[in-house]
């Protein structure tokens, strides 16, 4: 049986995972991968296994030995117990934001959006929709002022492109600067504003929560350009989806359908492909041993395709209930924005289904990205006379 490889920047593979995702988990599940020098795990038990089991995978570095630049200390890069106290702070501060104010304002800034760009013949649906829109629910979260878009998104992009630093080594320095320019930002918002949102929140309880402030501005920095990066790559996703398939947003226009929908869409084509976790001992995974100090890639695209998890995981079922995936991760380091991030795309479909059917106006590009997948230009239009066929096929 050959083994198969896994080259997830190669152009087959960025335009459709999911046949190499298939191709491992049915002969290699758990397949050691040379340039990354990591194991890749693609099947649904693994990979709950290890994001569950935070003990055996760290997340903090300084675990297995190695250091730790300050500004990485966040709710992304430390463990249980250091984590628990930072991770609740978070999580209460997202339960006390206005989350209903949230849906009702993202709703009203989708239309004017995508009202605006009515007018015109054609448009980007990333750079003019789901990029403003992405900024404007993130500081609308936070309660801080809106950056200047173009700089904030670059520095976005360069931090994302480094998640990819194991393929590409030379993403690594662009990411580090970028994270130093947005550290900086975050420093102007603790100088200026209280603004209510998550952040004063945050801010207001930590002391008492004994948090110390230096990882609340590191957790402010990881929140507001992770989730502005996976809600760009969500709504281009998600968008896409009901350019290519028109029929689905008959289906999203019923509520129930919506709020299921939204889920299945993320676990049918999500932004986040994988995360990784160190070893802190040898432990054996699906019958291979995994040396203590070893990285794991833990490919949650693969997993929410699993058919041993997922019936007929290839289709697109806008009711599949449940839907146990690993879009939002899993275990201590899920998604701390799944809610906020949940709402949005619900208000962002109800926009989209209450207006002319939004067609391709050109090819689509996608992401040269392993990490992060989503689209770098999709060309659309509403006025019929401008559509093409779609191409950039997807799964
Ligand atoms: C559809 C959009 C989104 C998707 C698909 C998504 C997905 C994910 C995934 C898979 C993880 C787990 C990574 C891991 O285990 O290493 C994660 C973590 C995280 N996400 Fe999201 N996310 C989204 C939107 C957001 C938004 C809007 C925010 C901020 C408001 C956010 C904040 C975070 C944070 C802070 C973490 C790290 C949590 C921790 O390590 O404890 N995400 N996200």
């Amino acid at each position: 049986m050959p083994t198969p490889g896994y080259d997830p920047l190669n152009p087959e593979t960025l335009r459709d995972p999911y046949p190499a995702y298939a191709l491992m988990r049915e002969h290699a599940p758990v397949l050691w991968h040379d340039r990354m020098g990591c194991w890749v795990l693609s099947r649904y038990a693994d990979c709950v296994a290890v994001l569950r089991d935070h003990d055996t995978f760290a997340r903090d570095p300084r675990r297995v030995g190695e250091a730790i630049p300050e500004p990485s200390l966040s709710v992304q890069s430390l463990d249980p117990p250091e984590l628990g106290p930072l991770r609740r702070l978070l999580m209460n501060a997202v339960h006390t934001c206005d989350l209903n104010g949230l849906a009702q304002r993202t709703r009203e800034r989708s239309d004017a959006l995508l009202s605006a760009l009515a007018t015109q013949t054609t448009f980007d649906v990333v750079e003019d929709f789901a990029s403003p829109l992405s900024l404007d629910v993130i500081c609308d979260l936070l309660g801080v002022d809106r950056p200047e878009r173009g700089s904030f998104a670059e520095a976005s992009d360069a931090i994302m492109r480094s998640m990819d630093a194991g393929l590409l080594p030379e993403t690594a320095e662009p990411g580090r600067r970028a994270r130093q320019q947005l550290s900086a930002l975050v420093a102007s918002w603790f100088a200026e504003s209280d603004a209510p949102g998550l952040l004063a929140e945050m801010r207001r309880g930590a002391p008492a929560a004994g948090v110390p402030e230096t990882y609340v501005r590191n957790t402010a920095r990881v929140l507001f350009q992770g989730g502005y990066s996976t809600m760009v790559a969500a709504i281009g996703n998600v968008t896409a989806q009901l350019m290519q398939y028109p029929g689905l947003l008959e289906h999203l226009s019923e509520p129930e359908t919506r709020t299921t929908g939204v889920d299945e869409l993320i676990r049918y084509d999500g932004p986040v492909q994988g995360t990784s976790r160190t070893a802190t001992r040898a432990v054996t995974i699906g019958g291979t041993r995994i040396e203590a100090g070893q990285t794991v890639l833990v490919l949650h695209a693969a997993a929410n395709h699993d058919p041993d998890q997922f019936p007929r995981p290839d289709e697109l079922l806008l009711d599949r209930s449940p839907n146990p995936h690993l879009g939002f991760g899993w275990g201590p380091h899920a998604c701390a924005g799944t809610l906020p991030a949940q709402i949005a795309l619900h208000a962002v479909v109800e926009a989209l289904a209450a207006r002319p059917r939004l067609c391709a106006a050109g090819a689509f590009v996608r992401r040269r990205t392993a990490t992060m997948r989503g689209w770098q230009h999709l060309p659309a239009a509403f006025i019929p006379a401008a559509c093409t066929a779609p191409s950039g096929r997807h799964p």
